[in-house]
């Protein structure tokens, strides 16, 4: 008997996408673009009847107490069974889950693994965190969010990379690669048994959303969407990410869900990107909401032709797309052209001939110690030193510490958002964590209750206090009116004071937060984000001394609420005074820099930066800028050495400073290493209107140096070849 040509692994992707498709009914064509969630024995029979393309796994991935039981790929393996011998065509399902910052080996929040600047870091923790998912079942994690977000008050910007969009985009090109394995920058042909397909999202723009209230409403240029919102997910794509999620919210009056110009103008033709995308959840239907379609059909209509190729969750495709092809408001090639671009991801994943999960390949993935040993590592290397007045690091023996504040022993606050295949009782708290190392004659007095803390603080040589943001504070619909720490935390830091004794406060969160006050009364400060699983470890390893703090800011940290949106890469006034001069862009009860800026973070050690020199790359249009950067301090330490650009005259005013480089310098004590940025026309071009680069002969100023306020800076002149 001969099998069907899709079902031949010997033939082409290309022939047996043709061939399915040539047998597929317009239902079943729409079945595949739709997505549903949980699906349980309720949805065996949509399965059978091929009515479901995709499964969104958006419930708990353990049975019971017992977290050794995985139930996913036992459910996941019964529902796939249903499709794949059941349905007509045998078509299987893809299965998604919001794998977003690790897996079980939970990872620090994606704004947290930002602050460490290593795209080695990051791409590792998402290798880790897709072998771990993949053995469970899942072949597709809704992630990296590559929002830009310069409003702290939106709980999403703990999702994501910050406010820069040259970060942002290096960071993405490495979740990329960490979660699908790809050494091409294309979509992989073939999926390894231990990756997952990666999902750039919410295209695009969210992370603007009116008042930082998630969901809302944006306005942004076609500069703006063009040169930050749009360029990490340009690099995602240009790393090879398979998938896209079209954001809830609406840019100008039309839904970024409805929107042909970004979904297929920009993305899929002028990127060429050759995967699909998937609507977020419900946002197809919710068009109506948005008060753009007048019903269901509507909806689909303007979002299939827009260009949303699968529906999370709305089943509208489902019900819709057959009667509108054949009533001649969507061409059939268009819908040809959305289940074509979803079978090519799954047959990259294999799952025509290995659709099912192995029920027993968790144990031998989940939580492995080199895992751990990643994350530890990585969440160390998140943690931004604010101020140190000397008092750290700490000593491990004859020391009295006193540890207080409310997140000293908590579990689920080190997660963070987005955690639901994180077991609480898998993490190491900062107690516990502080009480595993300390030597010979130290003692560790830990107080639940600020009063007794401080009462007690006074025998010690030390206080801890862990204070900050629960984990449900940011994330999804988590956003805060100021950025104010929770009540009460200030208070029991100036009673803390009080006790005169030194103050080291970590600070968990996931937003930066108004921290004027804990930099007045504490003698250090260090932001641990929220650091993961080993999160409790790793902020020890800083305390401790045995890793020296890197990481830096991926946002600017502002001074209050009211001066949001405040971010480094700003365009220039027509009133650049210098800052005591009047009629200036300013507050008058404020003052107008930020808190900590943009890519600042202390070490135990210190940095100069010196002689910056700038030379002409010989037979290639670039500039070379080097510096020397010496370790000033007595201790090995790391620097992110931070190379910003500033176009001075161009046809459209340009950022005051742009971030085009940076590298993580490790230095012993003394040492001193040159480091260099290429700048060419490719790093010192700009988008226009329409996202194509305009490179504009002229000059340019650079700086390199530990942060976006760096000094030492020089000026060059480039003519239009480069020359
Ligand atoms: C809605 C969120 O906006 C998105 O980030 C997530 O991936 C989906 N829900 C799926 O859970």
């Amino acid at each position: 008997m001969t099998i069907p040509a899709y079902k031949d692994p010997a033939r082409s992707v290309t022939e047996r996408i043709d061939d399915l498709l040539s047998r597929m009914s317009l239902k079943e064509k729409a079945g595949q673009l739709n997505q549903w969630y949980n699906l349980g024995p309720e949805h065996y029979d949509q399965v059978r009847k091929g009515e479901i393309g995709s499964g969104l796994l958006a419930n708990s991935s353990t049975a019971g107490n017992d977290h050794q039981e995985r139930v996913f790929a036992n459910s996941i393996n019964e529902i796939q069974k249903i499709a794949v011998t059941e349905s007509r065509l045998g078509i299987p399902l893809i299965f998604g889950r919001d794998v977003i910052h690790g897996y079980r080996t939970v990872a620090p929040i994606p704004l947290g693994m930002a602050a460490a600047w290593s795209p080695e870091l990051i791409q590792a923790a998402n290798a880790i965190a897709a072998k771990e998912a993949r053995a469970d079942g899942i072949h597709w994690g809704f992630s990296p969010m590559l929002d830009i977000a310069r409003d702290p008050r939106w709980g999403r910007v703990a999702e994501g990379f910050g406010e820069d969009p040259f970060l942002a985009g290096k960071l993405a090109a490495a979740a990329v690669k960490g979660f699908q394995g790809n050494d091409q920058d294309s979509i992989p042909q073939q999926f390894a048994a231990d990756r997952i397909v990666a999902c750039a999202k919410h295209f695009v723009g969210y992370g603007a959303a009116e008042g930082g209230r998630d969901y809302n409403t944006t306005e942004i240029t076609r500069q703006a969407l063009h040169n930050v919102y749009l360029a990490p997910f340009k690099a995602a794509i240009q790393s090879g990410c398979a998938t896209v999620m079209s954001a809830f919210h609406d840019i100008g009056g039309i839904p970024l869900s409805a929107h042909r110009y970004l979904l297929t103008d920009v993305l899929k033709e002028q990127w060429g990107f050759g995967g699909f995308i998937v609507s977020d959840w419900g946002a197809v239907w919710e068009l109506i909401n948005h008060g753009v379609a007048a019903d269901r059909s509507r909806a689909a209509e303007l979002a299939c032709k827009a260009g949303v190729d699968m529906d999370m969750c709305s089943m509208v495709y489902l019900e819709n797309l057959p009667d509108l092809v054949q009533a001649g408001k969507l061409s059939a090639a268009r819908l040809d052209d959305a289940v074509r671009r979803l079978l090519r991801i799954k047959f990259a994943l294999g799952l025509f001939e290995n659709p099912y999960a192995d029920p027993n390949a968790s144990q031998a993935v989940h939580l492995l110690p080199e895992s751990l040993a990643t994350l530890r590592r990585l969440a160390a290397d998140s943690m931004v030193l604010l101020k140190n007045n000397g008092v750290l690091p700490l000593r491990s023996d004859k020391l009295a510490i006193c540890l207080s504040g409310p997140l000293a022993d908590r579990r689920k606050e080190l997660f963070g958002c987005w955690t639901p295949d994180g077991q609480e009782e898998e993490v190491t708290t900062l107690k516990e964590a502080i009480a595993g190392r300390l030597g010979p004659e130290t003692w560790l007095h830990h107080y639940e209750l600020p009063d007794d803390a401080v009462k007690l603080a006074r025998s010690s040589d030390v206080l801890i206090l862990a204070i900050g943001e629960s984990a449900g504070r940011s994330g999804e619909d988590n956003c805060t009116a100021t950025i104010d720490l929770p009540a009460g935390q200030e208070a029991l830091l100036e009673s803390a004071r009080r006790m005169e004794i030194p103050i080291v406060a970590v600070v968990f969160g996931g937003r930066p937060l108004n921290l004027t006050r804990v930099m007045d009364w504490a003698d250090a400060v260090l932001f641990a984000w929220h650091p993961g699983i080993t999160g409790g470890l790793g902020v020890a390893d800083v305390l401790f001394g045995d890793v020296n703090p890197s990481g830096r800011l991926p946002i600017s940290f502002p001074r209050s609420s009211g001066q949001i949106p405040l971010y480094y890469n700003h365009r220039p006034t027509g009133r650049p005074m210098p800052a005591n001069s009047r009629r200036h862009s300013r507050y008058v009860d404020s003052l107008d820099s930020p808190l900590f800026p943009f890519g600042f973070g202390l070490s135990y050690t210190t940095f100069e930066y010196g002689n910056l020199q700038t030379s002409q790359v010989p037979q290639t249009p670039e500039i070379l800028v080097s510096a020397e950067v010496t370790n000033t301090g007595n201790r090995a330490g790391t620097t992110v050495a931070q190379c910003y650009v500033r176009d001075i005259v161009a046809s459209v005013a340009r950022p005051v400073r742009e971030l085009k480089g940076f590298e993580r310098v490790t230095l012993e004590a003394g040492e001193t290493k040159t480091i260099a940025f290429r700048l060419g026309p490719k790093e010192l071009s700009y988008l226009d209107d329409n996202g194509n680069e305009v490179f504009e002969a002229g000059r340019y100023r650079v700086w390199i140096g530990s942060d976006s306020n760096a000094e030492l800076g020089t000026e060059f002149e480039i003519s239009t070849d480069g020359r």
